[in-house]
This record gives structure tokens, sequence and C-alpha cells, in this order.
């Protein structure tokens, strides 16, 4: 299927690894000229080049912290410098912030409010006028199952998720009008760097022996019964972000292989 939005222009935040440089190849290959960021400027350098090599394309990349407003603004200007507008934007820079609660400081939820709430808002107050101006954009917001279905030991994920399930209802309503779509994905278990961060305490929430354990335990929790791979999750947000997708606004998809089981 053709998905019609090869020229189009996107920022896709903390493109260096995992699935935002899944997406960032999946742009490429569609033709879309993609600008990416990251905190760590080798790896950052690495990824762009090799994308670049693999992939082809129009692709960039710009040290950036989504934490600091200053890098956002520096890291939206110089897309709109590079490409002359940004139809796409895809708020994925950001971790997981796991743990029970008497786990839970005050800083590393500032720090998680910083990146996956401020972070992603501030990218949006700056992409949207441009997106208003021209009458098409496209918005996807990389959230997590834990907003859906709170788990202890993924509180303070599960906050911010919330919020961002609201932030991207609250504004797919209010953009629609300007043919600005904004949807979500929910990612469950994706084989990335972040399980690995997360899997020794994984391991001692599920009173698994190791980590192969914590992740067969975790892995069963889904009707598929595997972690998913980061190339599933930029196949399904690419789409969403596509022509193909110009009636889906306002939804959350959960890209989970079947974990969640409630209705939405
Ligand atoms: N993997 C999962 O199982 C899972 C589950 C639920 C939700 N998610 C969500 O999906 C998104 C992507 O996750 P992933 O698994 O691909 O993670 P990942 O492999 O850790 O990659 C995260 C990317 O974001 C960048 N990044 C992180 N914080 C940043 C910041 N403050 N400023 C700029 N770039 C930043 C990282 O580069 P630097 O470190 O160099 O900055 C990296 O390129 C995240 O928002 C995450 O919360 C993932």
């Amino acid at each position: 299927m053709d998905l019609g939005i090869a020229g189009r222009a996107a920022l896709v935040t903390g493109g260096s690894r995992g699935i935002g440089r899944e997406t960032a190849r999946r742009f490429l290959e569609e033709g879309v000229r993609v600008m990416i960021c990251g905190r760590d400027a080798q790896a950052l350098e690495r990824t762009r080049a090799e994308l670049a090599q693999s992939a082809g394309g129009d692709i960039h990349a710009l040290v950036a912290d989504t934490m600091k407003e200053g890098d956002i603004v520096r890291l939206v200007d110089a897309a709109k410098d590079r490409f002359g507008k940004i139809d796409i934007l895809v708020n994925n820079a950001g971790q997981m912030y796991s743990g029970r609660f008497a786990a839970m400081t005050d800083t590393g939820l500032k720090e998680q409010f910083e990146t996956k709430i401020f972070g992603f808002l501030r990218a949006i107050r700056l992409v949207y006028p441009m997106m208003k101006a021209q009458r098409w954009g496209r918005i996807v917001n990389l959230i997590g199952g834990a907003g859906k279905e709170p788990d202890p030991y993924m509180f303070g994920s599960g906050i911010t998720n919330s919020g961002l399930l609201n932030i991207t209802k609250s504004l797919s309503t209010e953009f629609g009008e300007d043919n600005v779509l904004v949807n979500a994905v929910c990612p469950g278990w994706v084989d990335t760097s972040m399980w690995r961060r997360n899997a020794q305490g994984l391991a001692a929430e599920l009173g698994a022996k190791s980590e192969e354990e914590a992740r067969r335990l975790a892995a069963r929790k889904n009707a598929l019964n595997r972690f998913g791979k980061p190339e599933e999750l930029a196949n399904a947000i690419v789409f969403l972000c596509s022509e193909r997708a110009s009636y889906i606004t306002g939804v959350s998809l959960n890209l989970d292989g079947g974990r969640l089981k409630s209705l939405w």
C-alpha cells in the first residue's frame, strides 16, 4: 500500500535507538524526510549514518534533550530550517519509570513528567501552528499500557501515561477542525534497550531467578506470548502518520501483543 506521505517532513524525538530508530527507518522507506534527536551524540551520529546508508533519503540528527525547553525549540527550528515545514511529529523520547510506590522519588517522578508530559507538550506547542496553517498534520504520542491498566510496578509511568491519554484525546478534539490528527500508541514490552535496563527490576518484581525467566513470565501475559519488535511498533506508528489514516484521530492503539484484556 502506498502510504501517500512521500515528501512529507517528520520529527521523531529520541530516534537514536529502539522504536524511534525503526520509525525513522520506515519513514525514510516511504520517502519522508526525517529529523531525529537524542542526548548521546555518538550514538545519534552512528544511527544517522546507518539509516542514511541502509534506507537512504533525507535524514538529519540533532543532539537535544527533550527535558530542556530550549533544546526542543532548537530542534524544531532546525527541522523547520532543513525542511521548510514539519508535517509529522512522533513524540517518542522518554524512558520507563518503573518500581513500586515505596521506591518512587520526587526527583524520579519530576524527570518522568519533564520527558513524557512537558517534553511532549512543548513539541506539540511548537509544531501545531505550522500544521494548522497548512491544514495537514499528524502527531503520534508514545504512551504505554500502564496508562490504561494501572500496575503497581509501573506506578510512575502509569501516572504520566494516563495524563498523555487525556492530552491525546483532548488535542485530537481541539485540532480536528484543522485536519491535524492526534493519536497515540501504547506499547507493551518491546525488545529494546529499555527492556534490558528494566530486566533486573522486573525479575525481582516477578520473583524470577533470571532476566530470561522474567522475560518469559512477562511475555506470557500477552496473547501472542512474546515481546514486540521495534519494527512492529514502527509499522503502526507510520501508518497512523500516513494519508491512509486520514479518518483516524483520538485513538490510542494498544501495540502489546494482546496484553491488556480490557475493552479499550
Ligand atoms: N520498550 C518498551 O517496552 C516500551 C513500553 C512502553 C512504552 N514505551 C515508550 O516508547 C518510547 C520509546 O521507547 P524505546 O523502547 O524505543 O526506548 P529506548 O530504546 O530506550 O530509546 C529511547 C530513545 O529516546 C532517547 N531519549 C530518551 N530520553 C531522551 C531525552 N530526554 N531527550 C532526547 N532523547 C531522549 C534515547 O536516546 P538518548 O538516551 O541518547 O537520549 C533513545 O534514542 C518511550 O517513550 C517509552 O516510554 C516503550
